[in-house]
């Protein structure tokens, strides 16, 4: 059963070796490894040291020369060329094969040439020598051995005599042996189709080898010819061969039972285990059963026997019917392969094994059965799986990738559908590692940041992130380095967004929102209403909003678009703002904001969403008027409240003879509070009166779509802002700046060209670029004919208010000033339809030359003059010399001074017009 160097055999060889002389060398050390199991010379070649390179073997037989090893003569002469699990080149060889040195049935010798080149066509080749020696001197009466390629059975000679049951059937030949010539063996086989002699010679063109030595015959014949029969035992496919060997030697017949059956199938897979079951007694082969008796039952995995199975988790099992092996897939002796099949990716397992069966019986003492098997799984498909290890307090995808086999690399990597070369994702800052497990296998672990530029981010719920790694692995698979694609997609939702909260404040006239700018026009808006709160409608419900570098501070003015007023009342009014914090995309509301306030104001108009107007009128005139006297036009509609100063009316626009008219998409509700002003006797200019004239225009401004149809106010909820926009203006300009005894009745009006024939309306926007004229009228209202009008002082304000600074004088004391900003420019005045008194009127050429400013109000003080008056230079003082060259008389005595207003005048880039 081992190898045996035989000394003088070797000697011989290495002579022999040098005197055949060039291209025939020793193998490198490591290159060829051989053994002796049993009959069997096992060698094996090294395939790392074959790479890239091609190979032949030569049988070297003593006699005859190299004979090259195929197919044919393998299966014929007992060789069998294949590989073991790792891939390296084997060759067994029976030790009764063709070419083989037999010293009686004990000693054996084999001399095989490998041939390496590098070229197929073996070209260049060089040829190492390799000699094997196996003694073997514990031959069974019969053996028996199924290769993958052949079927051998020996058995001595003296042995057989012819089995009891068969007597009949080889008496029934004996007729035909008669024929068999002298000394000279004949084969007889039989099968379904009939028995058939035929000689030595004529079998091996059939392919079969049939021999013998010293004291044994032997039969090798390869599976499924023709003379060969299929049956199934205990379930097992077996290919068998019926055969007797007869030799006459002159009056002796021997006769000899050459039958050998070996298996064909018997191998079954489950997904974790191979199966190799083989029947324990073969009927052809022991024709007495009940002397069967089974000696010993050996298994092996390649050219080793496994002494104790269960170490390596084999299992070996026999009843009275079967011999079963059992081995996990991937045990040890084995090799798993990763593979890739049909894009799939999966595994293969492979062992060879060897089943050594020794029984006796009463017809042949002993029987040595032997059975090699190379085993290999079909493939089985193991989807990796992406495992997701991820913590989120970490804010760190862990994602481990696996199993898979030692044979399985990864080369690349796509994260978010970029591709990084395993060196790229390093140096990039994701981390890949690899991990591996007890039992051989690994996974790849890739660590990515969520804050990673490459892992995609997603607002989702109310303050959450969902982050996403996509990731498609490339792998190396198996030793043909097949490329396998996997990808995969891992979510964590986390929340880490913080959800704003916004500050409310106010002071005398607005509200104020701070709120933090983070998120804003990135996860979400703020919304009024349904309404984006965007610059265009800060700019058109007049808030003002600026930014530093965390937060956003809204101001909304309290007669701001879009205030809600909760409370209005004489002098108070509560008002609040509310706006929503909406996402983005789904509008869905995360937040709402409300302000609310209460504010002292002493004026103001709200003109309600139903139609209801509330006014709080500011009169400081003085002598105060009695304001339990003043009224709306249909005077029964008198103040809900008022003091000295002020009064408060409440009235709907379809009472209190509230007017109606529309202009473009708009319509105007307007109204008048009056004051009956009371005549004082005794007066010296009757027309002057000693009350001030009070006249306050109200006006309240809807949207045309949300109108009364009727005098029914409705709204449309949905669409349009909740509240008309309203104005309060005195009628006459008159009014309540100025605190005068008397004050004159003079009235100002905007004329739109130089002709001043039209004029600008009460609330009609005057707009102008720089450099073009305002066209100013000051037109006195008095019959008497004597009076003149001066404007002793008039300036330009931004402001409506009287003590607004800065100012830029136009006129001083009567005389035009020409500034740097402003330049006046006197009219003049002619008569015409609407001037009966020209020296009721004075008319002025405003030119703006500044630039910056946008909103502009005239002032002046003005003055009228009677001629009766005998000292001009000291009532009328400051008359512009120029003027009264022009031929102005002298000013009158007891001069009353008054007060007018115009604006605002729109300063505005010509583009903007
Ligand atoms: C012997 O083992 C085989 C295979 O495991 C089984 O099918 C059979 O039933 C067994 N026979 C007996 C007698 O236990
Ligand atoms: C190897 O071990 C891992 C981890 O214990 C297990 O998940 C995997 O299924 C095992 N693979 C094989 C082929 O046994
Ligand atoms: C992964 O990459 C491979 C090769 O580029 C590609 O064929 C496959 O479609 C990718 N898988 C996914 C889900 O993107
Ligand atoms: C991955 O694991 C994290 C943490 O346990 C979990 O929040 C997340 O939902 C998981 N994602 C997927 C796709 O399973
Ligand atoms: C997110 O919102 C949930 C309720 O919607 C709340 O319980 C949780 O505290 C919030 N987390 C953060 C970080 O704001
Ligand atoms: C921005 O303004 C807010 C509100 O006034 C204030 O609280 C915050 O400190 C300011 N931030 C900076 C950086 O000035
Ligand atoms: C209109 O609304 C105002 C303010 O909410 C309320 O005071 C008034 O009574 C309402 N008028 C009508 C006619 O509903």
């Amino acid at each position: 059963m081992e190898a045996v160097g035989h000394l003088l055999h070797r000697i011989w060889l290495f002579f022999l070796l040098f005197w055949l002389g060039q291209g025939r060398q020793m193998a490198p050390p490591g290159f060829v490894e051989s053994s002796c199991h049993s009959r069997i010379f096992w060698m094996k070649l090294n395939k790392l040291l074959l790479q890239g390179k091609f190979f032949q073997l030569e049988i070297y037989d003593p006699h005859s020369g190299p004979v090259l090893l195929d197919e044919k003569l393998a299966s014929r002469c007992g060789y069998v060329l294949s590989e073991d699990v790792w891939g390296n080149p084997v060759l067994r060889a029976s030790v009764l094969g063709c070419h083989v040195a037999n010293e009686a049935d004990e000693l054996f010798s084999l001399t095989v040439n490998i041939k390496v080149s590098s070229f197929s066509s073996m070209r260049a080749a060089v040829t190492y020598t390799y000699p094997m020696y196996c003694s073997y001197a514990s031959w069974a009466s019969r053996e028996i051995v199924c290769e993958e390629n052949y079927m051998e059975v020996s058995v001595k000679t003296d042995v057989p005599a012819v089995s009891n049951d068969y007597t009949v059937a080889w008496m029934s030949a004996l007729p035909e042996t008669q024929n068999v010539a002298y000394q000279q063996w004949h084969l007889m086989f039989v099968s379904p189709s009939g028995r058939k002699r035929i000689t030595v010679s004529d079998a091996v063109k059939l392919g079969y080898s049939f021999n013998n030595s010293l004291s044994r015959v032997y039969l090798r014949a390869p599976y499924h010819s023709n003379e060969s029969d299929v049956s199934v035992v205990s379930g097992v496919n077996m290919n068998m061969i019926t055969s007797t060997s007869m030799y006459r030697q002159r009056w002796l017949l021997l006769l000899i039972d050459t039958t050998v059956s070996c298996p064909v199938d018997g191998i079954s897979f489950t997904d974790t285990t191979i199966t190799w079951t083989v029947p324990r007694v073969i009927p052809t082969l022991v024709v007495q059963e009940s002397t069967f008796l089974s000696k010993s039952v050996v298994m092996g995995v390649d050219d080793q026997v496994i002494v104790n199975p269960e170490e390596m988790n084999y299992l070996l099992e026999h009843n009275e019917t079967h011999i079963r092996i059992t081995i996990p897939t991937g045990a040890e002796g084995g090799k798993l392969e990763s593979s890739i099949s049909d894009g799939v990716y999966g595994v293969i397992y492979s062992i060879n094994l060897f089943l050594e069966h020794t029984w006796t019986d009463a017809d042949w003492q002993t029987t040595k059965y032997t059975i090699i098997k190379s085993i290999t799984t079909p493939f089985m498909p193991q989807i990796p799986t992406v495992i997701n290890n991820t913590v989120p307090e970490e804010r760190l995808f862990n994602v481990a990738f696996g199993h898979f086999l030692p044979d399985v690399s990864l080369v690349a990597i796509t994260v978010g559908n970029v591709p990084f070369s395993l060196r790229e994702a390093l140096h990039h800052g994701f981390k890949i590692y690899e991990t591996p497990f007890s039992n051989g296998t690994k996974a790849f672990i890739l660590e990515v940041s969520f804050d990673d530029p490459y892992v995609l981010k997603e607002y989702v719920n109310r303050n959450e992130t969902k982050y996403t790694l996509l990731v498609n692995y490339t792998l190396t698979v198996g030793a043909e380095m097949t490329l396998y694609y996997h990808s995969a997609e891992v979510e964590c939702v986390i929340a880490d967004i913080e959800v704003p909260e916004a500050v409310g404040s106010c002071d005398e006239e607005n509200l104020y929102l701070t709120l933090p700018t983070f998120g804003l026009h990135q996860y979400w808006d703020l919304y009024l209403g349904t309404n984006l709160l965007n610059r265009h409608l800060a700019l058109t419900n007049g808030y003002l909003a600026a930014t530093n570098s965390t937060h956003l501070i809204l101001q909304i003015p309290l007669f701001a678009g879009g205030l809600i007023y909760e409370e209005v009342s004489f002098q108070k009014i509560k008002a609040r703002f509310d706006v929503a914090l909406r996402k983005l995309r789904t509008m869905e509301t995360l937040q709402m904001f409300s302000i609310s306030c209460s504010f002292n104001s002493s004026a103001f108009i709200i003109c309600h969403p139903n139609g209801t107007i509330m006014v709080s009128a500011q009169m400081k005139t003085v002598p105060a008027i009695d304001m339990s006297k003043t009224k709306l036009r249909d005077s029964s509609c008198k103040p809900r409240e008022y003091n000295e100063a002020h009064a408060f009316f409440k009235f709907h626009v379809t009472t209190c003879g509230t007017s109606v008219r529309f202009e473009g998409d708009h319509i105007i509700y307007e109204n008048e509070i009056s004051y009956e002003k009371e005549t004082l006797p005794g007066q010296s200019i009757p027309t002057i009166t000693r009350d001030p004239d009070y006249r306050l225009t109200v006006l309240c401004y809807y949207q045309a779509k949300e109108t009364l149809v009727l005098g029914a106010f409705s709204r449309d909820l949905a669409t349009s802002p909740p509240f008309g926009s309203g104005t309060m203006f005195p009628r006459s300009n008159t009014a309540a700046y100025r605190r005068v005894r008397q004050a004159l009745n003079v009235v100002s009006r905007v004329s739109k060209d130089e002709s001043f024939m039209e004029f600008y309306g009460p609330s009609m926007a005057i707009l102008k670029q720089p450099m073009e004229p305002v066209f100013l009228e000051v037109e006195l209202k008095d019959e008497s004919l004597n009076v003149e009008l001066y404007l002793e002082n008039c300036w330009v304000a931004t402001s409506p208010d009287f003590n607004n600074t800065p100012r830029w004088n136009i006129t001083v004391d009567g005389c035009e000033i020409n500034g740097s900003e402003f330049a006046a420019e006197f009219c003049p005045v002619p008569v015409s339809p609407r001037v009966r008194h020209p020296s009721h009127f004075k008319r002025l050429a405003v030119r703006i030359l500044a630039q910056q400013l946008e909103q502009v109000y005239v002032h002046c003080l003005v003055a009228a003059c009677s001629p009766t008056n005998t000292q001009p230079s000291s009532t009328c003082r400051g008359q512009c010399s120029s003027n009264r060259e022009k031929g102005f008389p002298g000013h009158p005595s007891g001069s009353l001074q008054g007060y007018v207003l115009a604006g605002p005048v729109w300063i505005v880039a010509p583009d903007r017009r």
